[in-house]
This record gives C-alpha cells, structure tokens and sequence, in this order.
C-alpha cells in the first residue's frame, strides 16, 4: 500500500531551518522562518510568559482534559484585543482555541467548506501554507495579484476579486503584516473591502497572525474590524505564536461571526467547528494560552507583555528605516520596505540570486526573495547589503 504514494518535497520554509543550522559559518545570517530575533539575534521566551509559566507550575491543579474548544478563558481574554471594546459584536462572535493558526486557518477553511464554500479568492503571494490548506481540502483556489510594483497594496485586484464572486466563494485577506510581502492595505482600502465585501456577499474569512508587530495592536486589529463592522458574517483565525512569542507551543484561536439576532446560527456554527476539532486534533495543546490566559488577565503582566512587543515593533521599524535609507543596493530599490509592515518583506531578487546569497554568503532567504526583517540587527545589516550589491549588481 505505501508503494502507491509520491514523495513529497519537505516544505521549503521549514527545510531552511537545517540547512541554516548545518551551515558551519559564524557570520551566518538567518533571514528564513518567521520568529522575531533580538539585536542579537536571539529568539528569547517573553518574560511575561516566563512569569505565567512559573505561575502554572506552582499553581495548576489538574492537566485532565478541556474540551475541542480548549480554554475558553484564553479565547475570551483575547476578544478586547481583536475585536475592541464591543468585544463579541453584540453577542455575534464565539471562538475556540486552536493549535496555532495553522489550526484556525485549516478549521475555517473547512468549517467554510462544510458551510458550501468551493472557490476560495486569494491575494498571491501569500503565506505557503494557505495554498497548501487549500489544495488539501480540494478548495479551488482564485488567485489575485496582492501587490503592485511599486511596494503598495494592489486594491483594484481585491475590490475586482470580490465584485466578480460567484455565490459560494470566500476571500481570505491578512489581517495585517501580510506574509510574505509586508504590505498592508490602507484605512481607506480596508473601508473599501469591506463595502465590496457587504455588496457581494462573499464570505470573509481574515487571517491575522501578527497583531502588535506593525504599528501597534489596536492599529493592527483596525482593518479587520472596519471589515467586520460592514459584513454580516466572517471568519477570524488568529494567531498568538508571534505576538506572545509561543511558536513551537502552538496557541490560536478561532473566530466566527454570525449575522445580527442570529444566535442560533452562531451556536449551529460553532458546534460544527468543535466536531471538526475533535476529528482533527480533539484538542489543542493547552500550556501556551493557559500562560497568555493568565498574562492577560493580569493587568501588571500584561504590561510587561505589551512593553515587549513595543521594544520588538520597534527594534523592526528601525531595521526597516536603516533598509529604506540604502536607497537602492545593487538592483534592489529597498525604500519600499520603509513603509512596509510587520515580520516580512519580499526582495525582487531571482531564485539563482537567493542561492547565491546562501551558498556564498551565508544569507538565508526563501527562495521567493522573502526576507525575515527581524534576522537583521546592526552588526549584520552591512554584511546583508553589500552582499545584495554583490549578487544583485
Ligand atoms: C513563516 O511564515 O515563516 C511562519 O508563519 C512559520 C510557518 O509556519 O510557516
């Protein structure tokens, strides 16, 4: 029976991880997955989630089970952040924990399927992972073009994506610091998608992964909540990997919005979801969001969180400004990337040039020309821009 299955390739973003880690180079520069990195180029446990593990440790009486929709303290506590102060919309919003956003993005696309969705609209690029959910659920996916040239969001492609839906289509849109590009639409675009989005009836479903890492976490929930004040129904997954630091521990959620005096429908979602849960995971891993739990119910910890996540935003717009300021470095114009948002940004370099930077400089990229901002710090910025000149020029 095993003999009837293809060999797959390893996913490229993880497979950097090793080929990263074997590289023997003490200059090397990592710039492949996604995690925040210090001005030294660490990837430290946040101290707020130092405390509130130590916390679970002295004080957790029992590790029996939960439920498919895990710790609902947590999906609740995070409500205020994403949705702002009517946090359930009036009673139209329930949501269950989900082991990362890979679980909130996999549990809405099928929950949606389940719904009737078949066609899934999508600005490209996007996060791997999104195509790759997408074709394991047999969705089809209708592919737009997310950015223009210039290093701004393409919104003519959305609003068009969207006026010509079919009835059963989806759009799935970043919340905010888009992966890979880092291009976020603007205020004005948001209001625009989310008219286009109440005209056409199609299903929004928004993937926010990043909130806190762009320009702030209220300013980052902004889009997603004008979208969500227009639309009747949508989709929210949600991921607290970045923002809490917790990536190997898995902790998301998963929202949905159901129209206004539709509380039954919500409910019928819902318990839709958690059976969709409990054939795929049962349930999610429960440490990280008992410790964001904790943290976020805690006005001194959550302190101690929101500083951090200031000191990261800011450590990255500095490495952005200091990018933007090269002008262009070899055939690379870095001034957009000024502008640009969050964790990512794309380099319009070849696929031979991002070898090139691996295998003689020790430069780490995706073979898009993704580059994390974070792996940058001062002491390797020169290196990564004489080498872009070098292999660019
Ligand atoms: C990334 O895009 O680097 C992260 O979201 C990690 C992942 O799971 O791909």
């Amino acid at each position: 029976m095993l003999n009837r299955l293809d060999a797959q390739s390893p996913d490229a973003l993880l497979a950097l991880i090793k080929l990263h880690a074997a590289d023997e180079r003490p200059d090397k520069v990592d710039l492949g997955v996604g995690v925040y990195r210090t001005g030294q180029g660490a990837t430290p446990v946040f101290s707020a989630i130092k405390e509130a593990e130590q916390a679970l440790v002295d004080t957790q009486e029992s590790k029996s089970y939960l439920g498919p929709e895990g710790d609902m303290g947590f999906v609740n506590a995070l409500m205020p952040y994403i949705f702002g102060d009517n946090a359930t919309m009036g009673g139209r919003i329930s949501g269950m924990q989900t082991p990362g956003g890979t679980g909130a993005v996999r549990l809405a696309l099928a929950l949606a399927q389940k719904a009737g969705m078949t066609r899934l609209h999508m600005g490209t690029p996007s996060w791997p992972n999104h195509k790759q959910i997408i074709d394991d659920l047999g969705l089809t996916l209708v592919p737009f073009d997310h950015a223009n040239a210039d290093g701004t969001a393409n919104l003519t492609a959305v609003l068009d994506a969207i006026r010509s839906s079919q009835p059963g289509d989806g759009v799935l849109l970043h919340g905010c610091c888009h992966n890979p590009t880092g291009i976020d639409y603007t205020p004005d675009d948001w209001a625009a998608i989310g008219d286009a989005i109440a005209e056409s009836g199609i299903f929004p479903i928004i993937d926010t992964a990043y909130q806190g890492l762009g320009e702030g976490l209220d300013e980052d929930a902004s889009g997603l909540r004008s979208v969500l004040a227009k639309v009747p129904e949508a989709f929210i997954a949600y991921s607290c990997d970045k923002n809490f630091g917790m990536y190997r521990d898995r902790v998301g959620a998963f929202y949905i919005m159901a129209g206004e005096g539709e509380a039954e429908t919500l409910d019928t979602a819902f318990s839709n979801a958690n059976a969709l849960a409990r054939a795929a995971w049962s349930m999610p891993p429960d440490h990280g969001a008992a410790a964001v739990r904790l943290i976020l119910r805690d006005p001194k910890m959550t302190q101690v969180w929101t500083d951090e996540l200031d000191q990261m935003r800011a450590r990255m717009r500095q490495v952005r400004e200091r990018l933007a300021a090269a002008g262009t470095v070899g055939r690379v114009d870095l001034t957009p990337l000024g502008a640009q948002n969050g964790l990512f940004s794309v380099l319009p370099v070849t696929k031979e040039q991002v070898v090139r930077l691996r295998e003689e400089h020790g430069i780490y990229m995706a073979g898009s020309g993704r580059i994390n901002i974070a792996g940058l710090t001062m002491d390797n910025i020169d290196k990564f821009l004489t080498a872009i000149a070098e292999v660019t020029g």
